[in-house]
Formats: C-alpha cells, structure tokens, sequence
C-alpha cells in the first residue's frame, strides 16, 4: 500500500544487499515512519516480542525471513541444523497466539531440510520466505474480493449511503505484508468508488486501532472515525454500523476465533443487535490440530507498562506517560476467544464460509482427516 504516495510493503529484503532484512517498525507510527535493517535472528526475536512487527500475517512473514537469516548464520557454523533448532526455538518463543507463528518456522523447517549443502539450504530458506511473503500478498488481495461482494450486498440496501463498518485493532496491511485481512474487503470496496466509513476502535492497550488502522486508512483516502473501544455498542443499538469485519491471529478448525482482546464484546454486542459479526482469515490463521478455542488457544498476557503507560506526540517527540496509580497491579491479556456460535462467517482466500468444521473443510478440503 501507499505511504505518501510511494508504495510500501511490510517486510522485504534489502536490493542491496541480501543479508538483511528491511522491515516497517511500528513502534513509532503514527508519529514517524521508520525501516528497521534486521541482520540476525536475534534480532528478528527481538522485533518480533517487542512489537516492531506485529499481526497474525506479519509475524509469520517476519518468522520466515528470520529462519533466512538464521540459514545464513548456521552456514558459517560447524553444527547447521543445530543452529536451526535452536533458531527455531528461539523464534517460536517470541509470542504465543498468533499461529503463522509455528506455521512460517514449520514450513521453513521443512524446506531447508531439502537442501544437500549449506549453500543449497540458505538459498531454500530465502526462496521459502519469499513465496509465504508473496502467499500472504496474493490470499489478502483475495480475501478482498471475497469481502466485496459481501460489502456490496449491504451497500444494495443503503441506496447510496455509506456502509458502515466496525473493525477491531489492525487487521490491516501493517498486520501482513500488503492489503490486510479484514481492510483487504475494505480497501477493495474503497477503491472501486463504494461509498464506505469505517468506525475504528482505539484497541486498548496498545492502541493498535488508532495507532495504525486509522494511520493506514488515512494514507489511503478511506473515511474513518476513531472510537472509544466501549463506543461499540452503542452505535450498534442506534444502527450506525452495517457490518463489524475483524481480523484473527488463531481460528480452530471448528470456527472459535482469538483475536485482540475486546473482540469478544464487540461480537455480543453484533449478536444482540443483529448486526454482521465477519472475520476475515487467511488459512495460514487456521488451526488445524485445534478443536476448543476457549479452553486450547493460549491467551499471552504482557506486561503491566502497556496498561500504565500511554505514549503520545508532544512538542515534536514521542512521549510516554503514566496514566494509572504507580502502585495498583495490573492484568494484560492480549486477545480473546469469540466463540462459532457469534460469528457470522469467515472471509478467506477461496471464499466464505460459516465458523463450523463441516463448511471450513469444505473450502479447505486438505486438512480434512
Ligand atoms: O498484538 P498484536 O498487535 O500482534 O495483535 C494482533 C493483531 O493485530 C490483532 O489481533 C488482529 O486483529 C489480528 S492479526 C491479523
């Protein structure tokens, strides 16, 4: 997607030089647009637990250009797959919901396993990177189509005004590495002259919602507001949204969804006011070894800074501050589960379906045992 004008993606490798890996680091949007150079797999850790990158998509493309990175390092080492093992580890450690996570390691795993010499592997290990960075591309812009037809539906309805549409955190292009699962419905809409608002929830802690969804849409021309997380249900009850589209960083393969913590409430207020509750996912997203979201899926829980601490723009740098009593403990989980029975449908890149084993297997024949 565009920023100011020039077209950006989240992660690539640099022209360069092919030993480092150039990322978006989101740490300081909106306020300044960074590019990390990332060289080690340490480092890809780092920018992983601590949030330069962050998203379901985002953290799996990050996962397999760090096992590049360590393909690189291992090949000037003795000991090449135990380099890779322990790489592998220390990624997988970084962060626990999201499963592109695993998903992007696995595969690289596997792939690097094909390789006869050290150069052979190192070569795979970029190639892989490179196709997931280009899947996750093609299976958003996908998931993008599919939505329209389900924004152009509701827009049959409104006879020309807006469609209204609720999101939750960034499920946009910053979470992937172009387009974004549940913006891909909303840019794709956008771009072919639908009229369309999104509402967009500030997403505490962290305030990915505000922070980075209002940031890209604005890069994009799209018309938003920013909203309390708690306005929700309030709109909803005095039917100022069509349609809530979220994003995923887990959905079991019976249709349980974690997302960003708050997400939950935001389907029981869909469900009480009958307003569409979508999530869009590519399958990269989907647990295929997991059946119970609610008692399988572990919940990460981060740190007490991120609840007593906001950071802000003032007088031209980037501030934080404290915004609760120094001494009250905290409790910081990062997502929850919403349950099938709340979820309207999924978007995914071969198409819709209902948040239930029989009609994901049914787009997703594969995985079926
Ligand atoms: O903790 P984050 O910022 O990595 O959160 C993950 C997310 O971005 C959201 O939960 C998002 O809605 C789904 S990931 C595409």
């Amino acid at each position: 997607m565009k920023v100011g004008g020039r077209y950006f993606r989240t992660i690539w490798v640099k022209p360069d030089d092919e030993g480092v890996v150039q990322l978006i680091d989101q740490r300081f949007l909106p306020y300044r647009f960074m590019i990390e150079e990332v060289r080690t797999v340490a480092q890809m850790a780092t920018a992983i637990r601590e949030m330069h990158v962050r998203g379901a998509g985002l953290i799996g493309a990050s996962a397999g250009y760090g096992m590049y990175l360590a393909a690189i390092e291992a090949a000037a080492r003795a000991a090449f797959d135990e380099h890779m093992a322990r790489a592998a580890e220390q990624l997988r450690a970084t962060r626990p919901t999201a499963v592109n996570l695993s998903w992007a390691i696995e595969r690289q795993l596997r792939s690097i396993a094909d390789g006869k010499t050290a150069e052979e592997k190192v070569a795979l290990a970029l190639r892989t990177a490179n196709s997931m960075a280009e899947e996750d591309v093609e299976h958003c812009r996908m998931i993008g189509q599919h939505g329209l037809a389900l924004i152009q539906q509701i827009a049959r309805k409104k006879t020309g005004k807006p469609v209204n549409v609720l999101t939750h955190c960034n499920a946009g292009w910053l979470a992937f590495v172009d387009y974004g699962s549940a913006t891909g419905p909303i840019y794709a809409a956008h771009d072919c002259g639908l009229p369309l608002h999104v509402w967009v929830a500030e997403t505490r802690p962290r305030n990915q919602g505000s922070k980075l969804t209002a940031w890209e849409l604005g890069q994009h021309g799209v018309p938003h507001r920013v909203i309390a997380d708690s306005a929700a249900g309030h709109l909803m009850q005095h039917g100022e949204v069509d349609l809530v589209i979220v994003g995923t960083d887990r959905t079991t393969y019976t249709g349980d969804v974690a997302n960003k913590i708050g997400t939950y409430l935001k389907a029981l207020a869909a469900k009480a006011n009958n307003v569409p509750f979508y999530v869009a996912l590519p399958s990269a997203s989907i647990d295929w070894d997991m059946r119970d979201g609610l008692k399988e899926i572990p919940i990460e829980e981060r740190g007490a800074e991120e609840i007593k601490h906001a950071d802000g723009w003032f007088e031209g740098q980037q501030v934080e501050v404290r915004i609760a009593p120094e001494g009250s403990p905290t409790a910081n989980y990062g997502f929850d589960v919403t349950p099938r029975h709340l979820v309207s449908g999924l978007i995914t890149e071969r198409g819709v379906c209902e948040a239930n084993e029989k009609s994901i297997f049914s787009l997703f024949p594969e995985h079926a045992t």
